[in-house]
């Protein structure tokens, strides 16, 4: 969809008609990432697990639930990512909106954005999310790296959110849970990474709500500029809280799943169909799901032959429960590729 039909397809423009600057600093314009330079990691102050919040341990495909914000990327890096974000190419071919999310930006990273996809294709990016995920991951696909949420207003909205928020008379207020903008939802892949690429200095609420395995709200505050969050979204409803006291919120999402074939995959496209060119999205898709078959095929043929060579006879049962599996993989595969003519642009359906 192009920015103006996003813009003329909501009654009230959700940003002002001036784009947020993407602060280009001169000697940053032409940097390449460079992991030394524009990584600052620290851990997280503290890791959730499922059983922290009530789920069975085996909820997921690894421990992890969420973290809270961690220090991932430099000043400089989140520079650099705003200004392939916000340029013209991006804006005017890659912008999408649905019923969960006004304005979000896909699939530009291979295309216009050489320093995003650098970025989380870096062995050491990735190194770091998987060490909190407890568990190898890989980058879903390409089409998931970057994915951007956007939320603009003008000054003078932001303005009149805080006089309200001042003027109300509790002083504990905070948005709250119908205040969301993105609903209740669990995401299609296993793990997110959350990167924020506003400055929130004087941002109110914003948070990632989590309905916990005992039904209660786990907030999980915004990151700062350049920090992340990891959560294993596939497995919890939650949604994004509405922030007050900016006029700009830039998230940038980037999807994982587990690096072995042989893991569990249950990725769906469900949330992510009706804002994808879904040509590349099912050819994206069928290659990495019919590349884990091959390398699970090539597997079982290569442990089979290995066992007649050395006089052993078939594993019956062993050889039925790998080809059950397979074909449970297939159908699933199968049935996530849903004809374009039953794609409905923007309707997602959770
Ligand atoms: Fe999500």
């Amino acid at each position: 969809m192009a920015a103006a039909d996003v813009l003329s397809s909501t009654s009230t423009p959700m940003w002002s008609t001036r784009s947020p600057s993407p602060d280009p600093s001169p000697a940053s314009v032409n940097d390449t990432f460079d992991p030394a330079k524009h990584i600052d990691f620290s851990p997280p102050s503290r890791v959730y697990t499922m059983k922290d919040i009530g789920f069975p341990e085996d909820t997921g495909v690894s421990p992890l639930a969420v973290t809270e914000p961690f220090p991932l990327f430099t000043p400089s890096a989140v520079m650099r990512m705003r200004q392939e974000v916000l340029s013209n190419d991006v804006m005017t071919n890659c912008l999408y909106s649905s019923n969960l999310a006004q304005a979000q930006l896909r699939g530009y990273a291979d295309k216009y954005a050489p320093f995003v996809y650098d970025a989380w294709k870096s062995a050491t990016t990735q190194h770091i999310i998987s060490s909190i995920a407890g568990i190898p991951l890989t980058l879903q696909f390409d089409l998931e790296i970057g994915h951007i949420n956007l939320s603009f207003k003008t000054p003078e909205q932001k303005q009149r959110e805080l006089t309200s928020m001042s003027s109300s008379s509790s002083t504990t207020t905070t948005p709250t849970d119908d205040m969301p903008i993105v609903g209740w939802h669990r995401d299609s892949y296993p793990f997110v990474c959350v990167a924020m690429l506003s400055d929130c200095t004087d941002m109110i609420g914003g948070e990632t709500a989590l309905r916990t395995g005992t039904g209660e709200i786990l907030k999980i505050r915004s990151p700062q500029m350049g920090h992340a969050i990891i959560l294993q979204g596939r497995y919890i409803d939650h949604q994004a809280l509405r922030a007050l006291g900016t006029t700009e919120r830039i998230t940038m999402v980037t999807s994982f799943r587990p690096r072995s074939p042989l893991a569990r995959d249950d990725t769906v496209l469900t949330t992510v169909r009706p804002i994808s060119d879904l040509g590349e999205l099912y050819y994206q898709f069928a290659k990495y799901r019919l590349e884990m078959l091959e390398e699970r095929v090539r597997q079982q043929l290569r442990d089979m032959v290995d066992a007649k060579t050395a006089g052993r006879a078939v594993a019956t049962r062993k050889l039925k429960a790998f080809l059950s599996e397979q074909e449970e993989f297939l159908g699933r595969t199968n049935r996530e590729i849903v004809e374009e003519e039953f794609v409905v642009k923007g309707a997602i359906d959770h």
